[in-house]
């Protein structure tokens, strides 16, 4: 099977930002609380004309033009989301439709919450692979907001909008079993965390933090040391770690336990807050624009979240020539 590796990376958020100070006026809640808490500072929130498509459009939009790949020679398009616009058409048919991107390839939405942009690129080496296409759009986006009790204190401050979009590319490589595309995915079917369906009269995010917080410090270790066995590495090996930004608390946490090197792990929750399916390369954007990308790096990404669902996978950063 081809193995798959990154060659670009793009992303948006809204222009509205809302910081701690501006949630305590409006719930009982304060800076110190959160930022203790949580590591988080502020958050982005869509406004009028703000969505997921128009997010999602975006994002996918810069990678494929810093790629330099023809858009003709998109292979699938998969998308990472909880909160689309719609039910249906997917987010994934709209950034196809933007864009200008072939009709005969899959393009599909994956619903697996904060895992689901690893779950994504599962699929998308999976489609590229039957298909016989070589290069996916693969996308995390989501506007959370919308699925906020605002009323709620323990939830609504955690969480943000935003989204992130990677240009992938499906290659051979039997010189280097080492950098070969491998993932670890999991989930068990459980309540922590739910948002209630189409049709019902209100869906709202509700969630079990302590449950949550456990759930997420026992499979972040587990799901990072997988990834390494299947790839056949060790952790000085690893450039980064990218695990979604749900809590500095949780990373921390994970660091400690696993003696690891804190640096890999980039973190930005700060400004951005927890954006689920987004998050990572939401992470990847920001890496990439501030230059902490370089071509041949080792990536280890790591998902966890509702379902509860968790999803590792390590990749190369190819990179182009900018
Ligand atoms: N401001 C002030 N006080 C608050 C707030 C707030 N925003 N929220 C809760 N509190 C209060 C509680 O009411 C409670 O008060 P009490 O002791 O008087 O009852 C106290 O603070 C402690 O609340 P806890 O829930 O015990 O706080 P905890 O230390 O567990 O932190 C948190 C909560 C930050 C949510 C933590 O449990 C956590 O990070 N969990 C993981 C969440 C996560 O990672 N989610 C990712 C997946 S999301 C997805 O998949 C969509």
């Amino acid at each position: 099977m081809r193995s798959l590796r990154i060659l670009s990376c793009g992303g948006a958020h809204p222009k509205r930002m809302v910081t701690n100070d501006d949630l305590a006026k409006i719930v009982d809640t304060s800076d110190e609380w959160i930022t203790t808490r949580t590591g988080i500072k502020s958050r982005y929130f869509c406004s009028e004309g703000e969505t997921a498509n128009s997010m999602a459009i975006e994002a996918a939009s810069v990678a494929l033009k810093r790629s330099g790949v023809d858009p003709a020679e998109i292979g699938c398009i998969v998308t990472a989301t909880i909160s689309g616009d719609y039910a249906t058409p997917s987010i994934s048919c709209m950034i196809q439709k933007e864009l200008g991107l072939p009709e005969e390839i899959p393009v599909l939405d994956v619903s697996a919450a904060c895992s689901g942009f690893i779950y994504a690129l599962e699929v998308a080496r999976g489609l590229l692979e039957s298909t016989g296409g070589r290069y996916a759009l693969v996308t995390g986006c989501e506007q959370l907001s919308k699925l906020l009790d605002m009323t709620d204190r323990s939830t609504c401050v955690l969480f943000g909008d935003g989204a992130g979009s990677c240009l992938v590319e499906a290659f051979e490589d039997e010189q280097s079993e080492q950098k070969k595309f491998v993932t670890s995915l999991g989930a068990k079917g459980d309540m922590a965390i739910t948002a209630e369906g189409v049709g019902t009269a209100k869906t709202r995010i509700q969630m079990d933090g302590k449950e949550v917080f456990r759930f997420a410090v026992s499979t972040i270790p587990k799901c990072i040391q997988d990834v390494l066995e299947k790839s056949n590495q060790v952790i000085d090996e690893i450039d980064w770690i990218v695990c979604h930004q749900a809590n500095a608390r949780i990373i921390e946490h994970c660091i400690k336990k696993m003696k690891a090197p804190a640096e890999k792990f980039y973190m930005n929750l700060d400004h951005y807050g927890n954006t689920s399916g987004a998050s990572i390369p939401m992470a990847l954007n920001e890496m990439y624009e501030q230059g902490l990308l370089i071509p041949g790096q080792n990536l280890i990404l790591v998902g966890f979240g509702a379902g509860l669902t968790w999803g590792g996978a390590f990749l190369t950063y190819k990179g182009v020539d900018r």
